[in-house]
C-alpha cells in the first residue's frame, strides 16, 4: 500500500521493478482507485516538478507555440469561435449543448418541438450580441441552427443583429429549427469526422500525410447493446484493417497509419461483472482482429473508456498480449488516462509486462475524455471518492508525472510513448523533459491543427492524427465528448483561441498552478458522500468493478455463506413458531442454497 515516502525513486530509478512478479505490481493499481487527492497529489507533484532548465525551456516553447498560433489567421475554426462565445459557463452554451445532444435522441417530432420551445424561450441569446466577433458568431449560430448554413450576415444592410435574430426566431417555427439543429450537428460532425467510410477517410488523409502527419483511424461506434451491434462494429474494424493495408499512399512521408478500437463496441457485456465472458468471448473477438491486423501489418491501439472498465481492460490486454500469436509483434498498444488516480502504477505494470515478454508496447497517454461522466457515476453510486482528479491542473500534473516515467531510461524500449494532447504547455513540458526522440505526439482530427502545424516544425517530432470514420448516426457520444472538451472554459484549446486570455496564464506550469491553490482537491466539488450538503449523507454504494473494493466485501459475504445455513421462522411473543420449511436459493446462482 501507499506510504508517505517520496515515490520518485520507486517509480523512476529502479530497473528491478520491471522484473518484479506482475501479480505483485498489479496489487499497486486497485488501491489507488479513489485515494484522497490530498495524499496522492503531493507525491505526483514531486515527480512532475520541473528542473529550472526544464521550466525555462517549457515557458519559451509554449510562448513560441501560442504566439505562432495566435498570429495564424487560419488557426481559429468557426466552431472554435462558436464554442468560445457559447462557452459551457454561459447558460446559452449549456442550453445549445443540451438541445443539440437531446434532440438527437428524441424519437418523435412533437416532443422535439416542445423541447426546442422550452429551451429557446429561457435563454438570453441577445446578450451575446455585443462585440463584432460575436456578431459573426451569432450569425453563424443562428445560421447553423436555422438553415444548416453559415449566414453571411451583411453589415451593409444596416439591420441590427438583435433585429435579425428576433426576426429569425419569430419567422421560423419549431419544425424548421428541429431540422436545422440536426443539420447543425451534421456540420459539427464534419469538423470532427474524417470520412464516412475508410476509403473516403484515406483519401482525405492524403494531404496531411504528404506533410509528414500519420493517422490512427477510429471506426465510430461504442457501447454495443446487442450482439448484432457488436458484429457490425467488428466487421467495420476488420474491413478497415484490410482497406488500410491495401491502400498505397502516393504521398505519405510519416510513420505507418494504425487503427484504434473501442472494446465497448465489440461486446454487449464488456464489464467487470462479466469477467469470464470478457476473457473468453471478447478475448476471441479481439484476438481475431489482432491476428488479421498482424497479418496485414496494421498497428492496433485499444482506446481507454470509463474508469470502471480499467481493470478488466488490463486483464484482457495482458491475456491478448501474451497469446502466442501476438507475442513479439510490438504493434499492439493501448491508451492510459492520466486523470485516473491509478495511471502511474498501470504504466509500471504494463512496462513490466512488456519487459518480461521482451517486447514493446505502444502507449498513448491522454488526460481522459469521460471526466464529467466519472463524476456523475461516482456520485450516483455513492462511492467514497472520485476515481479522477477534481482540478484540471491536477490532471495536468498527473499527465506530466506519467510522461516523466514514460521518458525515463528504464522504461525506454519497453513502452513507446505517444503523447496525445492539444495543450501547448503540455507539449512543451514534454519536449523539455525528453532526452531522446523515441516517442510521438498525437492529436484529434479537427483539433489542434494550427498548434501541431507549428509544433511539428519546431520540435521535429512525429505527429499522428486520431481520425474518426463513420456515419452521422454513430457520432453522437464522440461528438458530445468533443463539444464538452472544446466548450469548457478551463480547456486549453478554449483559452488558446480566446485572445483575452494572457499568454502568461497559458504558459504557467501546472505544478505552480496546483501549488498556488489553497487545497489540492477542488473544494467546489464535494466528495460523493457529501453532495447533499447538510441535508443528508449520500447513500453508500459499492464499487463492484474495482478489485480492492469488491474483494474485501466478497470475502465477508463468502464467510457468511460458508459458515451459516440460514433458518427463518415467524416469531410471536418472542417464541419461534413451527411451520413448513422450504429451501431458499441464491437469485444470482441457483446452485447455492442460502437457507
Ligand atoms: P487540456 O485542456 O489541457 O485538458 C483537458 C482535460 O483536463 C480534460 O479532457 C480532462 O481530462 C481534464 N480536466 C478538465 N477539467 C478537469 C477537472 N476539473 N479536474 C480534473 N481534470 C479535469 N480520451 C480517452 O478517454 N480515451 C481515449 O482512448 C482517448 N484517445 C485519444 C486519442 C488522441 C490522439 C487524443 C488527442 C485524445 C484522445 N482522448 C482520449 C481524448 C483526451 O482525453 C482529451 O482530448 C484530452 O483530455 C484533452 O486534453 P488536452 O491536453 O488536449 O487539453
Ligand atoms: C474518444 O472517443 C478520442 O477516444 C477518444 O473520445
Amino acid at each position: 500500500m501507499l506510504n508517505q515516502k517520496d515515490i520518485s525513486a520507486q517509480y523512476l530509478s529502479s530497473h528491478d521493478r520491471l522484473t518484479e512478479p506482475l501479480d505483485e505490481l498489479w496489487q499497486n493499481i486497485s488501491p489507488l482507485y479513489c485515494i484522497r487527492e490530498s495524499i496522492w497529489l503531493k507525491q505526483l507533484l514531486r515527480l512532475s516538478q520541473p528542473t529550472e532548465v526544464e521550466a525555462q525551456q517549457a515557458i519559451t516553447l509554449t510562448t513560441q507555440f501560442i504566439e505562432r498560433v495566435r498570429a495564424d489567421k487560419k488557426a481559429v475554426h468557426m466552431i472554435d469561435a462558436l464554442l468560445l462565445e457559447y462557452s459551457l459557463d454561459t447558460r446559452e452554451g449549456v442550453l445549445l449543448m443540451c438541445l443539440a445532444e437531446a434532440l438527437m435522441r428524441v424519437p418523435d417530432k412533437a416532443t422535439a418541438d416542445a423541447l426546442i420551445r422550452d429551451k429557446l424561450s429561457v435563454a438570453d441569446w441577445q446578450s451575446h450580441l455585443k462585440s463584432s466577433d460575436s456578431l459573426f458568431v451569432n450569425a453563424s449560430t443562428w445560421g447553423l441552427m436555422l438553415t444548416g448554413k453559415v449566414i453571411n450576415y451583411d453589415q451593409r444592410e444596416n439591420t441590427s443583429p438583435t433585429k435579425a435574430l428576433n426576426s429569425l426566431v419569430t419567422k421560423f417555427s419549431e419544425p424548421v429549427i428541429r431540422q436545422a439543429m440536426h443539420q447543425a450537428m451534421k456540420i459539427m460532425g464534419h469538423q470532427f469526422v474524417l470520412g464516412r467510410d475508410i476509403n473516403e477517410a484515406l483519401k482525405n488523409a492524403e494531404t496531411p500525410r504528404s506533410q509528414g502527419f500519420s493517422y490512427s483511424f477510429d471506426m465510430l461506434g461504442e457501447a454495443a447493446l446487442t450482439s448484432t451491434d457488436a458484429q457490425k462494429y467488428y466487421d467495420d474494424y476488420f474491413n478497415a484493417i484490410s482497406e488500410l493495408a491495401k491502400f498505397k499512399s502516393k504521398k505519405a512521408t510519416g510513420p505507418e497509419p494504425s487503427i484504434s478500437i473501442k472494446l465497448s463496441a465489440l461486446h454487449p457485456r464488456y464489464e467487470a461483472a462479466n469477467e469470464e465472458r470478457v476473457l473468453t468471448e471478447l478475448f476471441e473477438t479481439v484476438l481475431a482482429l489482432l491476428q488479421h491486423a498482424r497479418e496485414q501489418n496494421v498497428a492496433i491501439t485499444i482506446d481507454a473508456e470509463e474508469a470502471d472498465r480499467l481493470e478488466i481492460s488490463l486483464k484482457l490486454f495482458a491475456k491478448l498480449y501474451q497469446d502466442d500469436s501476438i507475442k513479439g509483434w510490438g504493434k499492439f498498444g493501448l491508451v492510459v488516462q492520466a486523470y485516473s488516480k491509478r495511471a502511474l502504477p498501470v504504466i509500471t505494470w504494463l512496462a513490466a509486462l512488456a519487459k518480461q515478454q521482451g517486447n514493446c508496447i505502444p502507449m498513448r497517454l491522454v488526460k481522459g475524455a469521460y471526466w464529467d461522466t466519472e463524476l456523475k457515476l461516482a456520485q450516483q453510486h455513492g462511492h467514497e471518492d472520485y476515481p479522477v482528479y477534481t482540478r484540471k491542473e491536477a490532471t495536468d500534473v498527473s499527465y506530466l508525472a506519467c510522461a516523466r516515467l514514460l521518458l525515463s531510461d528504464h522504461i525506454r524500449g519497453c513502452i513507446f510513448p505517444q503523447f496525445a494532447s492539444h495543450n501547448a504547455q503540455t507539449i512543451a513540458a514534454i519536449a523539455s523533459m525528453a532526452s531522446h526522440q523515441d516517442f510521438e505526439f498525437q492529436r484529434l482530427h479537427g483539433m489542434g491543427d494550427a498548434l501541431y502545424h507549428h509544433a511539428k516544425k519546431i520540435l521535429n517530432s512525429d505527429v499522428r492524427i486520431y481520425a474518426p470514420v463513420g456515419s452521422h448516426k454513430d457520432l453522437l457520444p464522440y461528438l458530445v465528448r468533443r463539444l464538452l472538451e472544446n466548450g469548457a472554459n478551463s480547456s486549453f484549446v478554449h483559452r488558446l483561441v480566446d485572445a483575452r486570455c494572457p499568454v502568461d496564464e497559458l504558459t504557467e506550469h501546472p505544478v505552480d498552478t496546483l501549488r498556488s491553490r489553497s487545497s489540492l482537491p477542488n473544494p467546489r466539488i464535494m466528495s460523493p458522500p457529501k453532495i447533499f450538503g447538510k441535508q443528508r449523507k449520500n447513500s453508500k454504494g459499492l464499487a463492484c468493478d474495482i478489485e480492492s473494493e469488491w474483494l474485501p466485501f466478497k470475502q465477508q459475504v463468502d464467510c457468511f455463506l460458508k459458515d451459516h445455513v440460514w433458518h427463518a421462522h415467524s416469531i410471536i411473543g418472542g417464541a419461534q413458531q413451527p411451520g413448513q420449511s422450504h429451501p431458499v436459493i441464491a437469485p444470482y446462482d441457483h446452485k447455492i442454497t442460502v437457507g
